[in-house]
């Protein structure tokens, strides 16, 4: 693994920090659903006031498209952060003005300050180097603690810390630290669980993972294409067209390498994608042209769990069913198999955590609040806002 650069290296009294967070939350009606992410941040900040630390933080919500938009302004994230810190937070609603700049001049030390929405601006996705030249001089330093944004190379994440000392918050630290122990050196054997939608998604992780998985166990949409990909009829279940020859390769080169690659032997199939459809059990080979497939069998669970029993180290990515309309059984299951294993696991995705029985989570090694990232990060790409403070 690259070496962080460690916060603790830096005289931070004084300092006006740049923090990278990612406060892209799910907001309803201004109401904000679920704040892991938010309360992911409060161990850099707090660190950083305690220090002495003038705190300003950047992030965005949402894909406003470059223009200002009050459906996604930060301000109802910074009354919530506020009550979190216990500690009164200004809001900077125009970035590039010289408001800003006076609200940062008259900072204190321990005060923290919260800049409107980056995506206000087109240049931040664009990765625009004289937006980041203006947004720099704001800080002496910069932070990175936006591990699930870190894949993108926007302003904030990728220009803004390369004109700046810059240096990994420990958010952003354990994110790395959690999915490294998956990808380098993990404990044997290796467990991958790939479910979710869209086989498509997962096409580069799934070939990545096979220089350092065990075993692959796959359910979701994404295991009606390697059904289909085996010649089984799957009737009207969602699959991806054009992914089978995917899936053949994939299970060619997984054989050549030893490594087991596990699908449905059976399956709980509806005739209508409707809450409270009666689900049907079926074998693969028995499916009739109008089933849809919403969960894994009995017998798949049964042979999935065997593998996670042994496993040292688990990842999981995607759910194993349809789980909106009650094709959860399979994903229970599994779920409480891996909390019960003993193994090193580690979970993402907000679809996949979401669909994890809330009394089991406390059970895993680690739950990311990154999907595409954690995902780039298993594929093996590099990502921008990790190099920037690596
Ligand atoms: C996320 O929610 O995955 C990150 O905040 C990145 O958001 P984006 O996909 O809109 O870039």
């Amino acid at each position: 693994m690259r070496l962080l650069t460690d916060i603790n290296d830096y005289d931070l009294k004084n300092a006006r920090v740049l923090v990278r967070v990612d406060y892209n939350v799910p907001l309803e009606n201004g109401k904000i659903e679920d704040d892991t992410r938010i309360k992911a941040s409060l161990d850099t900040i707090n660190y950083l006031r305690e220090k002495g630390a003038k705190v300003i933080l950047l992030s965005h919500l949402g894909r406003p498209d470059g223009k200002p938009d009050s459906k996604f302004s930060l301000l109802p994230i910074t009354k919530h952060l506020e009550s979190l810190l216990n500690h009164p937070i200004s809001f900077a609603p125009d970035i590039l003005s010289k408001e800003t700049e006076k609200m940062v001049g008259d900072m204190d030390n321990g005060d923290v300050l919260i800049l409107e929405n980056l995506r206000f601006y087109l240049e931040e996705e664009a990765n625009d180097e004289e937006f980041a030249k203006k947004i720099a001089p704001l800080g002496n330093i910069y932070v990175n603690d936006a591990f699930s944004v870190s894949h993108r190379a926007h302003a904030s994440v990728d220009a803004v810390p390369k004109l700046m000392d810059s240096y990994a918050g420990f958010q952003l630290r354990k994110e790395v630290e959690a999915l490294s122990k998956v990808t380098k050196n993990p404990k044997t054997p290796v467990v991958a669980i790939i479910g979710g939608k869209k086989v498509s998604d997962k096409i580069r992780v799934l070939e990545n993972m096979l220089k350092f998985v065990d075993v692959i166990l796959v359910g979701g949409g994404s295991a009606d294409v390697f059904l289909a990909g085996e010649g089984y009829n799957i009737g009207k279940s969602f699959a991806e067209e054009d992914w089978e020859e995917f899936s053949d390769n994939l299970m060619y080169e997984a054989e050549q390498k030893g490594i087991q690659v596990l699908i449905p032997d059976d399956v709980f199939v509806v005739k209508e994608a409707k809450e409270n459809a009666p689900k049907i059990l079926k074998d693969v080979a028995d499916l009739e042209d109008d089933d849809i497939i919403v969960d894994i069998g009995v017998e798949t669970i049964e042979k999935f769990i065997e593998p996670i029993k042994f496993a040292g180290t688990i990842v999981w990515n995607g759910p194993l069913g349809y789980f909106e309309i009650g094709g959860d059984r399979g994903n229970h299951a599994i779920a409480k198999a891996v909390a019960e294993s003993g193994a090193y696991s580690v979970i993402g995705g907000g679809e996949t955590i979401s669909s994890i029985p809330e009394n089991l989570k406390e059970n895993f090694s680690y739950i990311s609040t990154a999907g595409g990232a954690t995902l780039d990060f298993l594929a093996g790409e590099r990502l921008p806002g990790v190099e920037a403070v690596s």
